[in-house]
Protein backbone atom coordinates (compact mmCIF):
# COMPACT_ATOMS: atom_id res chain seq x y z
CA UNK A 1 0.00 0.00 0.00
CA UNK A 2 2.53 2.52 1.26
CA UNK A 3 5.20 1.46 -1.88
CA UNK A 4 1.48 2.07 -4.20
CA UNK A 5 1.85 5.41 -2.63
CA UNK A 6 5.20 6.50 -3.26
CA UNK A 7 5.29 4.64 -7.01
CA UNK A 8 1.94 7.23 -7.80
CA UNK A 9 3.91 10.38 -6.19
CA UNK A 10 7.02 9.46 -8.09
CA UNK A 11 4.67 8.93 -11.26
CA UNK A 12 2.81 12.76 -10.56
CA UNK A 13 6.35 14.22 -9.79
CA UNK A 14 7.86 12.78 -13.15
CA UNK A 15 4.57 14.11 -15.07
CA UNK A 16 4.97 17.63 -12.97
CA UNK A 17 8.57 17.91 -13.79
CA UNK A 18 7.70 17.15 -17.25
CA UNK A 19 5.00 19.61 -18.04
CA UNK A 20 7.03 22.39 -16.34
CA UNK A 21 9.98 21.65 -18.53
CA UNK A 22 11.80 23.79 -21.16
CA UNK A 23 12.23 22.25 -24.18
CA UNK A 24 15.54 21.78 -25.50
CA UNK A 25 15.22 24.76 -27.32
CA UNK A 26 13.86 27.05 -25.03
CA UNK A 27 16.85 25.67 -22.42
CA UNK A 28 19.66 27.10 -25.23
CA UNK A 29 17.56 30.10 -25.79
CA UNK A 30 17.42 30.49 -21.98
CA UNK A 31 21.65 30.08 -21.97
CA UNK A 32 22.43 32.74 -24.11
CA UNK A 33 19.78 35.35 -22.83
CA UNK A 34 21.17 34.46 -19.41
CA UNK A 35 24.51 35.57 -20.42
CA UNK A 36 23.64 38.43 -22.16
CA UNK A 37 24.02 41.54 -19.83
CA UNK A 38 22.14 44.16 -22.60
CA UNK A 39 19.35 41.37 -22.16
CA UNK A 40 18.94 41.80 -18.29
CA UNK A 41 19.25 45.50 -18.54
CA UNK A 42 16.25 46.02 -21.43
CA UNK A 43 13.80 43.44 -19.21
CA UNK A 44 14.45 45.94 -15.70
CA UNK A 45 16.04 49.33 -17.12
CA UNK A 46 15.45 50.65 -13.63
CA UNK A 47 17.71 48.25 -12.20
CA UNK A 48 21.62 47.87 -13.36
CA UNK A 49 23.89 45.19 -14.31
CA UNK A 50 27.58 45.97 -13.81
CA UNK A 51 26.96 49.85 -14.10
CA UNK A 52 30.08 49.92 -11.42
CA UNK A 53 27.99 52.95 -9.79
CA UNK A 54 28.65 53.99 -5.71
CA UNK A 55 25.66 52.96 -3.99
CA UNK A 56 26.26 54.92 -0.85
CA UNK A 57 22.56 56.58 -0.98
CA UNK A 58 20.96 52.66 0.05
CA UNK A 59 20.48 53.28 3.52
CA UNK A 60 17.38 55.06 5.19
CA UNK A 61 18.96 56.18 8.12
CA UNK A 62 22.32 53.91 9.12
CA UNK A 63 22.52 51.78 12.21
CA UNK A 64 23.58 53.27 15.30
CA UNK A 65 26.50 51.87 17.61
CA UNK A 66 23.54 51.01 20.11
CA UNK A 67 21.02 49.23 17.63
CA UNK A 68 23.79 47.14 16.43
CA UNK A 69 24.73 46.02 20.11
CA UNK A 70 20.67 45.44 21.26
CA UNK A 71 20.73 43.81 18.01
CA UNK A 72 23.68 41.23 18.73
CA UNK A 73 22.37 40.93 22.43
CA UNK A 74 19.03 39.75 21.26
CA UNK A 75 20.62 37.33 18.71
CA UNK A 76 22.66 36.24 21.89
CA UNK A 77 20.32 35.73 24.33
CA UNK A 78 17.13 34.80 22.16
CA UNK A 79 18.69 33.34 18.58
CA UNK A 80 17.65 36.03 16.35
CA UNK A 81 17.05 39.68 15.84
CA UNK A 82 14.83 42.06 13.10
CA UNK A 83 15.10 46.03 12.85
CA UNK A 84 12.53 47.80 13.92
CA UNK A 85 12.04 50.32 10.96
CA UNK A 86 13.49 50.12 7.32
CA UNK A 87 17.23 50.35 6.57
CA UNK A 88 16.78 50.50 2.93
CA UNK A 89 15.21 53.55 1.19
CA UNK A 90 11.63 52.45 -0.27
CA UNK A 91 12.30 54.00 -3.70
CA UNK A 92 15.44 50.73 -3.75
CA UNK A 93 13.02 47.76 -2.77
CA UNK A 94 10.42 49.50 -4.98
CA UNK A 95 12.49 49.19 -7.58
CA UNK A 96 13.49 45.97 -6.87
CA UNK A 97 10.35 44.54 -6.45
CA UNK A 98 9.41 45.36 -9.94
CA UNK A 99 12.81 43.56 -11.41
CA UNK A 100 11.34 40.50 -9.46
CA UNK A 101 7.83 40.84 -11.12
CA UNK A 102 9.40 41.39 -14.32
CA UNK A 103 11.32 38.26 -14.03
CA UNK A 104 8.56 36.57 -13.41
CA UNK A 105 6.59 37.82 -16.16
CA UNK A 106 9.67 36.78 -18.57
CA UNK A 107 9.51 33.01 -17.66
CA UNK A 108 12.22 33.43 -15.02
CA UNK A 109 12.22 32.83 -11.41
CA UNK A 110 12.87 35.07 -9.60
CA UNK A 111 16.80 33.93 -7.71
CA UNK A 112 17.71 35.67 -11.52
CA UNK A 113 17.18 38.76 -9.69
CA UNK A 114 21.14 38.17 -8.48
CA UNK A 115 21.87 39.33 -11.79
CA UNK A 116 21.75 43.09 -11.23
CA UNK A 117 23.72 45.33 -9.23
CA UNK A 118 20.91 46.17 -6.76
CA UNK A 119 20.85 42.68 -4.86
CA UNK A 120 24.27 42.68 -3.98
CA UNK A 121 24.67 45.82 -3.31
CA UNK A 122 21.52 45.48 -0.74
CA UNK A 123 23.38 43.38 1.53
CA UNK A 124 26.72 45.30 1.49
CA UNK A 125 25.35 48.73 3.21
CA UNK A 126 27.89 50.73 5.53
CA UNK A 127 25.39 49.20 8.57
CA UNK A 128 25.17 45.51 7.01
CA UNK A 129 29.19 45.83 6.96
CA UNK A 130 29.46 47.19 10.57
CA UNK A 131 26.89 44.78 11.74
CA UNK A 132 27.89 41.90 10.21
CA UNK A 133 31.78 42.20 11.15
CA UNK A 134 30.59 43.02 14.83
CA UNK A 135 28.75 39.19 15.28
CA UNK A 136 31.22 37.17 12.48
CA UNK A 137 34.62 39.26 12.63
CA UNK A 138 36.59 41.16 9.92
CA UNK A 139 37.47 37.90 7.92
CA UNK A 140 33.76 37.07 7.56
CA UNK A 141 32.40 35.89 3.88
CA UNK A 142 29.32 35.08 2.05
CA UNK A 143 28.40 32.13 0.88
CA UNK A 144 27.55 31.69 -2.93
CA UNK A 145 24.24 30.51 -3.20
CA UNK A 146 21.65 33.60 -2.57
CA UNK A 147 17.76 32.65 -2.53
CA UNK A 148 14.77 34.95 -3.21
CA UNK A 149 11.49 33.80 -2.02
CA UNK A 150 8.25 35.47 -3.47
CA UNK A 151 4.81 33.70 -2.13
CA UNK A 152 1.69 34.46 -3.83
CA UNK A 153 -1.41 35.58 -1.97
CA UNK A 154 -3.90 32.91 -0.93
CA UNK A 155 -2.26 29.73 -2.33
CA UNK A 156 1.85 30.37 -1.35
CA UNK A 157 3.63 29.80 1.81
CA UNK A 158 7.21 30.08 3.08
CA UNK A 159 9.34 27.07 3.97
CA UNK A 160 7.56 24.86 6.59
CA UNK A 161 9.44 24.43 9.98
CA UNK A 162 12.78 23.83 9.74
CA UNK A 163 16.23 25.13 10.82
CA UNK A 164 19.00 26.18 8.28
CA UNK A 165 22.22 23.91 9.82
CA UNK A 166 21.94 21.28 11.95
CA UNK A 167 25.36 20.26 11.13
CA UNK A 168 27.55 22.70 11.15
CA UNK A 169 28.60 26.15 13.40
CA UNK A 170 28.95 29.69 12.49
CA UNK A 171 27.12 29.83 9.84
CA UNK A 172 24.06 32.80 9.92
CA UNK A 173 21.60 33.71 8.03
CA UNK A 174 20.13 36.89 6.74
CA UNK A 175 16.91 38.10 5.18
CA UNK A 176 15.24 41.34 3.79
CA UNK A 177 11.94 41.58 2.84
CA UNK A 178 11.42 43.68 -0.12
CA UNK A 179 7.29 43.78 0.34
CA UNK A 180 6.31 44.49 3.69
CA UNK A 181 5.80 40.63 6.02
CA UNK A 182 2.68 40.68 7.89
CA UNK A 183 0.82 38.26 9.55
CA UNK A 184 -1.56 37.60 6.73
CA UNK A 185 0.76 37.23 3.93
CA UNK A 186 3.24 34.57 5.45
CA UNK A 187 5.63 36.71 7.43
CA UNK A 188 8.15 34.71 9.20
CA UNK A 189 7.74 32.64 12.33
CA UNK A 190 10.56 31.55 15.06
CA UNK A 191 11.03 29.80 18.03
CA UNK A 192 13.07 31.75 20.13
CA UNK A 193 16.62 29.65 20.75
CA UNK A 194 16.85 29.79 24.84
CA UNK A 195 12.96 28.33 25.21
CA UNK A 196 14.37 25.08 23.21
CA UNK A 197 16.38 23.03 25.32
CA UNK A 198 19.32 21.17 23.83
CA UNK A 199 17.57 17.76 24.20
CA UNK A 200 14.28 18.87 22.58
CA UNK A 201 15.93 20.36 19.95
CA UNK A 202 18.01 16.62 18.95
CA UNK A 203 14.58 15.56 19.04
CA UNK A 204 13.14 17.93 16.56
CA UNK A 205 16.36 17.20 14.52
CA UNK A 206 15.65 13.62 14.69
CA UNK A 207 12.06 13.51 13.57
CA UNK A 208 11.24 12.00 16.80
CA UNK A 209 7.33 12.30 17.97
CA UNK A 210 7.07 15.29 20.68
CA UNK A 211 4.99 15.16 23.66
CA UNK A 212 2.47 17.30 24.47
CA UNK A 213 3.74 18.96 26.66
CA UNK A 214 7.18 19.58 24.65
CA UNK A 215 4.51 20.95 21.93
CA UNK A 216 2.80 23.16 23.99
CA UNK A 217 6.30 25.05 25.01
CA UNK A 218 6.88 25.10 21.57
CA UNK A 219 3.74 26.80 20.26
CA UNK A 220 4.36 29.29 23.31
CA UNK A 221 7.33 30.07 22.65
CA UNK A 222 6.75 31.19 19.07
CA UNK A 223 7.41 34.92 17.80
CA UNK A 224 5.60 36.31 15.14
CA UNK A 225 7.68 38.81 13.45
CA UNK A 226 6.18 40.88 10.91
CA UNK A 227 8.81 43.74 9.09
CA UNK A 228 8.68 46.70 6.77
CA UNK A 229 10.04 45.99 3.35
CA UNK A 230 13.56 47.33 3.89
CA UNK A 231 14.51 45.67 6.98
CA UNK A 232 16.11 43.27 8.17
CA UNK A 233 15.96 39.75 9.99
CA UNK A 234 18.43 36.83 11.04
CA UNK A 235 18.42 34.22 13.26
CA UNK A 236 21.47 31.48 14.11
CA UNK A 237 21.72 28.22 12.43
CA UNK A 238 20.34 26.55 14.68
CA UNK A 239 17.49 28.54 15.56
CA UNK A 240 13.22 26.61 14.14
CA UNK A 241 11.83 29.31 11.82
CA UNK A 242 9.48 29.06 8.79
CA UNK A 243 6.73 30.97 7.00
CA UNK A 244 3.18 30.76 7.36
CA UNK A 245 0.31 30.22 4.05
CA UNK A 246 -0.26 33.34 3.28
CA UNK A 247 -4.10 34.87 3.14
CA UNK A 248 -6.00 36.41 0.19
CA UNK A 249 -6.43 39.41 -0.71
CA UNK A 250 -2.78 40.47 0.30
CA UNK A 251 0.33 41.46 -1.46
CA UNK A 252 2.63 38.86 -2.72
CA UNK A 253 5.53 38.85 0.59
CA UNK A 254 8.93 38.64 -1.31
CA UNK A 255 12.58 38.84 0.43
CA UNK A 256 15.85 37.56 -0.69
CA UNK A 257 18.19 35.85 1.78
CA UNK A 258 22.27 35.19 2.27
CA UNK A 259 23.92 33.60 4.50
CA UNK A 260 27.80 33.87 6.03
CA UNK A 261 30.17 32.60 7.58
CA UNK A 262 32.63 33.56 10.16
CA UNK A 263 36.04 34.71 9.80
CA UNK A 264 38.18 31.35 10.08
CA UNK A 265 35.70 29.46 9.65
CA UNK A 266 36.32 26.44 6.73
CA UNK A 267 33.75 26.04 4.26
CA UNK A 268 32.54 22.82 2.85
CA UNK A 269 32.65 21.65 -0.70
CA UNK A 270 28.93 22.66 -1.05
CA UNK A 271 29.68 26.30 0.11
CA UNK A 272 32.34 27.09 -2.48
CA UNK A 273 33.58 29.39 -3.90
CA UNK A 274 32.97 31.98 -0.74
CA UNK A 275 32.29 35.24 -2.00
CA UNK A 276 33.68 38.84 -0.60
CA UNK A 277 30.68 40.31 1.40
CA UNK A 278 31.85 43.69 1.05
CA UNK A 279 32.93 43.76 -3.38
CA UNK A 280 29.97 42.93 -5.68
CA UNK A 281 30.88 39.98 -7.85
CA UNK A 282 31.58 40.45 -11.66
CA UNK A 283 28.82 39.15 -14.16
CA UNK A 284 30.22 35.68 -14.52
CA UNK A 285 30.45 35.28 -10.39
CA UNK A 286 26.72 36.48 -10.14
CA UNK A 287 25.76 33.42 -12.70
CA UNK A 288 27.42 31.10 -11.02
CA UNK A 289 25.86 32.15 -8.14
CA UNK A 290 22.57 31.77 -9.52
CA UNK A 291 22.82 28.64 -11.06
CA UNK A 292 24.82 27.34 -7.73
CA UNK A 293 21.43 28.50 -5.90
CA UNK A 294 19.04 26.36 -8.24
CA UNK A 295 21.21 23.35 -8.03
CA UNK A 296 21.60 24.32 -4.03
CA UNK A 297 17.73 24.56 -3.40
CA UNK A 298 15.70 23.01 -6.29
CA UNK A 299 14.88 19.68 -3.84
CA UNK A 300 13.46 22.12 -1.72
CA UNK A 301 11.69 24.45 -4.56
CA UNK A 302 10.41 22.28 -7.36
CA UNK A 303 9.81 25.49 -10.03
CA UNK A 304 13.46 25.62 -9.76
CA UNK A 305 13.88 22.07 -11.55
CA UNK A 306 13.31 23.62 -15.08
CA UNK A 307 16.37 25.75 -14.62
CA UNK A 308 18.38 22.55 -13.99
CA UNK A 309 19.94 22.23 -17.18
CA UNK A 310 20.64 26.49 -17.36
CA UNK A 311 22.19 25.96 -14.13
CA UNK A 312 24.46 23.25 -15.24
CA UNK A 313 25.60 24.85 -18.32
CA UNK A 314 26.41 28.15 -16.58
CA UNK A 315 28.45 26.18 -13.73
CA UNK A 316 30.32 24.01 -16.73
CA UNK A 317 31.09 28.02 -18.04
CA UNK A 318 32.56 29.27 -15.16
CA UNK A 319 34.62 26.34 -14.22
CA UNK A 320 35.96 26.73 -18.02
CA UNK A 321 36.16 30.27 -18.08
CA UNK A 322 33.97 30.70 -20.34
CA UNK A 323 31.42 33.20 -19.28
CA UNK A 324 32.50 36.65 -20.43
FE1 LIG B 1 15.54 28.79 6.56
Amino acid sequence: METGKAEAGKVLFKALFEKESFSEEETNRRIELARSQDYWRQLNPQLNVCADLTFDDFEKDALTNNEIDDMLGKLGREGYFSTQAPLIRKEITDRMLLGVENLRKAGWHEVWAFVYDEFWQVTRTPSMLRLLSAHLGKGFMAMPHVVVHYVCPEKGSGWSPHVDFYDRHDRFTVWFPLTDATIDNGCMYIIARHRVSDTLLVKWLNMEDLSHREVKNLLQSTRALPVPAGSILSWKGDVIHWGTISSKNVEPRVSLSVVYIKENTPPLPDEVPLLSPVEVPDFSTRLMSVAKAIKYYKIHVLSLNKFSAIAHELLTAYKENRIA
